[in-house]
This record gives structure tokens, sequence and C-alpha cells, in this order.
């Protein structure tokens, strides 16, 4: 990274500097500058303590580096809830690639001082059926070294815990604790997402965020859109919070075991919620 650039990250990381840069900021926003910068800028709407983790971790790996499989917007939308949701607990992600996002959701954790990140994952690139995503031939086949070399570059080996294995299997043995932010982000065929939900909401502490990723994928707002607030224990909220992530909140009580109508509508209506900057 450029001088300038760690001298920006080491301003922001200051109350005083984190003030001033998003007064600076908000101010050539609204004269009509800075529009290509708008994912690292936004950040700056986090309030201090956050933006201090975040830059943090910007000085050890670049924002959107590697091989991520989400866009910098989702990404700071993840960090946005993980390091926001006013639950304490642990962070799940299911279906974890080569840990970019891991590694903001550690970050967030790392923040607030809150519990572990647990990553869930094959590490062999597993896809629907059984098949490989093509890129993983490039990892030899397996992804976990490229997993635990992101999560050592990003400084949070100590936060980060892969769990290796099936999904379902891993759920069976969790035994992390009650999860305050669940991402479901592996298996998108419509049979796969709701085993995963099924499987991990349960896990999920009254009051946790349950965020889906790839809302796109027809499948995967198949089964979203058939979420019942009033049989699957959940909250309809967040909602929509960007084109591709679609959130719910956990209700207090126990999870009923989700029987997904087969007839859902896949009408988004009504969930349009978005995570403003
Ligand atoms: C889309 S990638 C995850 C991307 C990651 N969340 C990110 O933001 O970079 C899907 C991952 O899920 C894993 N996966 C798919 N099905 C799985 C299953 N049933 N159990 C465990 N891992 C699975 C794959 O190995 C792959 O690494």
């Amino acid at each position: 990274m450029s001088v300038l650039g760690k001298a920006y990250y080491a301003l922001c990381g200051t109350r005083w500097g984190h003030a001033a840069a998003r007064w600076t900021v908000g101010g050539l926003r609204r004269a009509g500058f800075l529009g290509r910068f708008q994912f690292p800028l936004d950040a700056l709407s986090l309030d201090h303590r956050c933006v201090r983790a975040l830059t943090t971790l910007w000085s050890r790996i670049h924002w959107s580096s590697g091989d991520g499989m989400m866009p910098a917007e989702e990404l700071l939308a993840m960090y946005r809830f993980a390091a926001t949701w006013p639950v304490r607990g642990a962070t799940v992600e299911v279906g974890a690639w080569v840990g970019l996002t891991t590694s903001y959701l550690a970050a967030a954790s790392a923040s607030r001082d809150d519990g572990k990140v647990y990553a869930v994952d094959t590490f062999e690139g597993t896809k629907e059926g059984g098949t490989h995503y093509p890129s993983v031939a490039k990892f030899g086949g397996r992804t976990l070294d490229a997993f635990e070399d992101q999560i050592r570059r990003a400084g949070m080996t100590d936060r980060v815990t892969p769990l290796v294995g099936m999904s379902g299997e891993v759920a069976e043995r969790y035994a992390g604790g009650p999860i305050r932010m669940l991402l479901i982000d592996a298996d998108h065929s419509y049979e796969g997402v709701r085993a995963d939900f099924e499987r991990w909401s349960p896990h999920v502490a009254p009051g946790g965020l349950i965020v889906f990723h790839d809302y796109l994928i027809p499948d995967v707002a198949h089964f979203i859109d058939g979420l019942d607030e009033d049989r699957d224990e959940i909250i309809i909220d967040p909602g929509r919070v960007l084109p591709n992530v679609f959130a719910v909140t956990r209700r207090a009580g126990p999870i009923m075991t989700a029987s997904v109508r087969a007839d859902v509508s896949v009408s988004t209506v009504g969930y349009a919620h978005v995570v403003s900057p």
C-alpha cells in the first residue's frame, strides 16, 4: 500500500481524524467529487471504533484482495452487520471459500471484542450435487491453506476457527455457542439453502441475524421468499439490504423445524430495505 494510503488509514483510526475525514469527504461528495471511491469512503459512515478495525484490516490486506467472492459493497454490508448488530456471541460463515469475507467478519468481531468466527467449508470448493468450483483447481483442489494464509495476513488467526466438513455434519457437532450472525453462502440449490437454514438456525441466538448471500440466484430467492414469519420463527427484517443480500432475524424462543412451502411466491415486494451509507 502507498505511504499516502497508510497515512490515511492511520488518520481514520483516530477519533478526530475519523471525524475530520468524514466531514471532508462529505463536503467533497456534495460538491460532486470522489464518486469512484465509493466503497472505501462509504465505510466512514460507521462509527470511529468500527472504522479503526476496518482500516487496520485494510492496512494488512487490500480491501478487495485475493479470490474473494463478494464485491466490495457486499463485503462492507457484511462488515456493517457484524460490527453493529446488537447481539453478542459467535459468528458463523457457512461457505467460506478462501476467507476474504471471513476476514471482514473477524475484524468486525474484534472491533467489539465479541466472540469467535467459525468458517464452515469442505475447503474443496464443493458445489451443488457434489461438483466443484472450477477455480478450486488453482488451489490444488483444496482451499484450506489459502484460507489460513488469508486469515493470517489479516491478523485474525486467534479469532477464526475453520470447521472442515459438509455443512450438515458440522452443524450437528457445532459447539461454539449461540450465534449472533449466521451467513449462509454455501450450496445455492433450493435444497442446499433450506438444509443450511434448518440445521444452523437452531444455533442462532434470539435476536441473532441470519444473512443469505446470492439472493439473485433463483433457487436462493425461492427459498427465502418462502420463509414465513409465523411458521419459521424468524422476522423478515432487515430484509433485502442489497440486490444480492437478504437478512432475517431470529425470534426469541425455540425455532420450529422449517417445513417450507413448495408453492411459495418468488416476489420480493416489501423487503426492499437498503443499507444506507
Ligand atoms: C460461494 S463460495 C463462498 C464464498 C465466501 N462466502 C466469500 O464471500 O468469499 C461457496 C463455498 O461453499 C462451500 N460449500 C458448498 N457446499 C458446501 C457444503 N454442503 N458444506 C460445506 N461447504 C460447502 C464451497 O466449498 C465453497 O467454498
